[in-house]
């Protein structure tokens, strides 16, 4: 045992014999407004963590139980999953240590994540001096559907209560009483996730004019504090075979966490190669043989060649650089790349470039949000600086928001000739946060690269919408932004520094910003944006290197408010964690202040 360990059990004998550990605890949460605290808060946690996973749980759960953060069954399932997890890192890692700063900041979001550690991803050859160039003939595009963060509710109960006090409603849930005072119908609402009928309906609509989908995932519903992992097993097998029989094209799908957790292989106690290998084997009709191995042996990534084109599809698991994957903090050794995934990308790209392939990156989430942990994103930056002649798109999904951003050679000099590469972020179909969309692009099928993208939308207010949903354009890229770029011609793709030049259009015509944020969320809860919250907007669309994106955690607010207010439009909500264990705590403090003094 470490001596800060020693330190700490004789520190709980003492004092904790007479005194309420659950004290010392909702003390600390009250105390920890800035990093510095927000590390002292660790130590009484720390603690409580010796004390063995149970102890954790059921201390944790009782705070969150008798501040109500969450109703009692929200507390009990969210905690119960994810306290182990917590208490684990907790008994693993030195409590002032860089990893419990970047706890502190994925948890608590009171420290600023700290400066990226320095590395230099070794790649097997040298940029070539002329590297091939990929150039349209004008050869008719093809099609490819970009659908994203499903959240297929298989629970999902038509005339149940649309209006709930748990995080996602429209469930039969056994603590609800009374008849509804909005009942769901059979299609979906706004605080709901995506009813099967639905999700089959946005499929049927898909099938009818692509070459091929991608799928940047999240299939399971939002209540993670229920989910297990049979439900889990069930849901991607099923969608995989909805998929199949209704897509009536391959889809190359991208891995998502299941409850956000993929532990890495250092991490000896758990594992989730159970995922892998189910996704493994149903993935296999699209991607064939040769690939579902590698989903097995590569976290859930992989790589194929769509058949009859020179395009490369590289779909590599992101989660091991999400902030709310909490089993990346068990241990102060650091490990610039989990699971190998940065070297799996490189591997794939040194193959597409030697073929004279061009290749496209597919992920569930943005490498670049507030929610990535900075070092991974550099040095996968340093990965799409290196092969940005091969890369002719990525595609993400997660933020639930229709949505771009920007890799720069120069990230000092933001500017058209500089921005190599785009991501381009899918709207989701959840209807959470908006109207259920798919993203359709029009690919050169020569240079891989996007002439247009449409939006389709099913729109939730049309009379017809819970009966027979209809999916229809909500608007083209091309015909909308195109006019902001006075000099893209009807040839051109609509490339890295193009949209750079719309992002500079957005800065000068206010009126074509707020048609993009209207767009976000399909025309739904559309947020005000004033200035600042538009330079952060515009910022972040610049900055698929999460270093440079303007998130920063507030200093001095109670723990980082997220989606509140007036930081809602600035920084993003995330909706794919969900209910979990970072969402509980950010909820303590308030409550604290609220209801704590008749605990
Ligand atoms: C939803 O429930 C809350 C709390 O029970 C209630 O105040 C509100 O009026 C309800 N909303 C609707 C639309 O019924
Ligand atoms: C973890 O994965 C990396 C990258 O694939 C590999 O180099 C390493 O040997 C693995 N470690 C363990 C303990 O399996
Ligand atoms: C500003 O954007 C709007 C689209 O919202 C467009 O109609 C208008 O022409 C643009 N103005 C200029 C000066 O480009």
């Amino acid at each position: 045992m470490s001596s800060w360990k020693s330190f700490l059990a004789l520190l709980l004998f003492f004092t904790c014999a007479t005194c309420s550990l659950v004290d010392d605890i909702v003390d600390a949460i009250e105390n920890a407004v800035d990093c510095g605290s927000c590390h002292a808060l660790l130590v009484p946690l720390a603690g409580l963590a010796l004390l063995g996973d149970s102890a954790f749980s059921s201390t944790i759960t009782a705070v969150c139980k008798s501040l109500g953060v969450e109703d009692d069954d929200v507390c009990e399932g969210a905690i119960g999953q994810q306290g182990p997890i917590l208490a684990n890192n907790l008994r693993s890692i030195s409590p002032f240590g860089q990893t419990a700063t970047k706890l502190c900041d994925s948890v608590f979001g009171l420290c600023q994540p700290p400066a990226v550690n320095k590395f230099t991803v070794p790649f097997p050859k040298p940029a070539p001096t002329n590297p091939k160039t990929f150039v349209s003939t004008g050869k008719p595009p093809i099609q490819v559907v970009h659908f994203s963060d499903v959240h297929i509710d298989r629970q999902y109960a038509a005339g149940s209560d649309v209006n709930c006090t748990k995080p996602i409603c429209c469930r039969n849930y056994a603590d609800h009483t009374g008849p509804p005072s909005v009942a769901a119908g059979p299609m979906g609402a706004h605080n709901c996730d995506t009813s099967p009928s639905l999700a089959q309906s946005m499929l049927r609509a898909i099938s009818a004019n692509n070459a091929f989908s991608i799928f940047t995932g999240d299939v399971v519903e939002a209540a993670v504090w229920l989910v297990d992992r049979n439900e889990v097993t069930n849901d991607m097998s099923v969608f995989n075979n909805e998929m199949a029989e209704l897509l009536g094209a391959p889809v190359y799908p991208a891995i998502a966490a299941p409850v956000n957790a993929f532990p890495r292989n250092t991490t000896s106690k758990a594992n989730a190669q159970w995922v892998f290998d189910a996704q493994s084997k149903g993935w296999t009709k699209w991607i064939g043989a040769a690939s579902a191995t590698q989903v097995s042996h590569f976290s859930g990534s992989y790589s194929v060649v769509h058949p009859g084109t020179n395009l490369r599809i590289i779909s590599i698991n992101t989660v091991y650089w999400y902030k709310a994957n909490f089993w990346l903090y068990d241990s102060d050794t650091l490990q610039p790349d989990p699971n190998g995934i940065i070297g799996f990308t490189v591997q794939e790209l040194q193959a597409a470039e030697d073929a004279g392939q061009r290749a496209w990156i597919i992920g569930h989430m943005p490498p670049g949000r507030q929610d990535t942990l900075d070092d991974q994103s550099n040095y996968f930056d340093q990965v799409i600086q290196r092969y940005r002649n091969t890369i002719a798109g990525q595609f993400y999904g997660h933020s639930h928001q229709d949505e771009f951003a920007l890799a720069y050679s120069d990230y000092s000099k933001q500017t058209a000739e500089n921005a190599v590469s785009v991501g381009w972020i899918a709207p989701s179909l959840t209807p959470r946060n908006g109207n259920p969309a798919f993203k359709l692009y029009d690919v050169d099928p020569d240079t891989y690269e996007i002439m247009d993208a449409r939006v389709f939308i099913s729109d939730m207010d049309d009379p017809s919408f819970q009966t027979n949903p209809t999916w229809k354009l909500y608007y083209s890229a091309r015909e909308t932004y195109g006019p902001l770029v006075p000099d893209l011609k009807s040839t051109d793709a609509l490339t890295p520094s193009f949209w750079h030049k719309v992002t500079e259009a957005f800065a000068s015509n206010d009126s074509a910003f707020q048609q993009y944020i209207s767009f976000k969320n399909r025309g739904i809860n559309i947020e005000s944006c004033d200035a600042e919250c538009k330079r952060v907007t515009i910022c972040d669309l610049r900055a698929l290197r999460a270093e440079n994106n303007c998130d920063d955690a507030t200093p001095g607010l109670n723990f980082r408010k997220r989606g509140d207010g007036a930081m809602r439009s600035a920084t993003h909500d995330d909706d794919c964690e969900g209910t979990g264990l970072g969402h509980i705590f950010s909820k303590m403090p308030s409550k604290i202040v609220s209801t704590f003094k008749v605990y």
